[in-house]
């Protein structure tokens, strides 16, 4: 009996929140496993590997992991989602519909990682699905002895840079991911009910500094280039540091607009 009433509590509020909360950490973790594997190992080795070495590697691995890496995004937002669907907000209402929730300090942080977070899944399945795919039919066709496709580095380059600042983001994501329940919800020090001038200051300067990155990672302001505002694509460990000051950045917001 007592197994049965268990069970059955997993169908419940708390039961159902625990359980997506516990899934979206599962495909989480397999997104963004995959996001370090591509940027921190293939890349890297990609670039030391001969041509048909790479177009091999292309061909059996890397549509693979792009299978698993696109559709874990995806997973990774519907339990996101379901986490919403099933905390409970204010009252009766669900979280997900708890306007007031998003104007307290958890729901300003939770806001901030879905922000990244949608911004992040845009990325996979928007450009780096969309150029990954050239990139590997153009490598599928040369092993097969056929022409090389003149637009193959050109869609390698942008599915690059949308990865980097995927790796970017995804730092600043966790902090806030984890932080909602585990610090910015439960910590003395942050204003736990900010005032509106207070909530448009960390929103405004969060969103231009999100706006200048996604729009910088797609060429929109340093093109396609290598340097320039894209210097912090240039290489792994740029977009390392990048990552870890974005973290930096982020949390000093926070803190300067939520501080008691
Ligand atoms: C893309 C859309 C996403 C949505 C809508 C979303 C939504 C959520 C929500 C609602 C929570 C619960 C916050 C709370 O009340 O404590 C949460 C927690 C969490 N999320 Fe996400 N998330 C997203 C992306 C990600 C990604 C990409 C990761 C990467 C691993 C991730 C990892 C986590 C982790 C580790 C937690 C903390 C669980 C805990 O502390 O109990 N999320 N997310």
């Amino acid at each position: 009996m007592i197994v049965v009433a268990d069970a059955l509590n997993i169908i419940s509020r708390s039961g159902g929140a625990f359980a997506s909360r516990w899934a979206h950490v599962v495909v989480g973790i397999m997104w963004i496993g995959l996001l370090y594997y591509f940027n921190f190992v293939q890349v890297p080795a990609f670039a030391e590997m001969e041509a048909a070495a790479r177009n091999n590697a292309l061909d059996k691995l890397a549509w693979r992991a792009l299978w698993w890496f696109r559709w874990a995004a995806a997973a990774t937002v519907v339990t996101g989602f379901l986490i919403l669907a099933f905390q409970p907000g204010n009252g009766a209402k669900i979280q997900l519909f708890d306007m007031d929730y998003l104007k307290t300090a958890p729901g300003m942080a939770i806001a901030t990682g879905i922000l990244l977070g949608l911004t992040m899944f845009a990325n996979v399945w928007g450009v780096i699905w969309r150029n990954q795919k050239i990139v590997i039919a153009n490598a599928r066709n040369v092993q097969a002895g056929g022409e090389a496709d003149p637009a193959a580095a050109g869609a390698g380059r942008k599915a690059a840079m949308a990865s980097r600042q995927n790796a970017i983001f995804s730092f600043t994501l966790l902090l806030f991911m984890v932080g909602t329940g585990h610090f910015f919800g439960i910590n003395q020090y942050f204003n736990q009910l900010p005032t509106g001038g207070n909530r448009g200051g960390y929103w405004a300067v969060v969103l231009v500094i999100w706006l200048v990155l996604e729009l910088n990672c797609l060429g929109v302001i340093g093109g396609r280039g290598p340097g320039g505002t894209n210097i912090i694509y240039d290489t792994h460990k740029a977009a390392l540091i990048t990552g870890l000051v974005l973290v930096v950045v982020f949390y000093a917001t926070f803190y300067i607009f939520l501080k008691v």
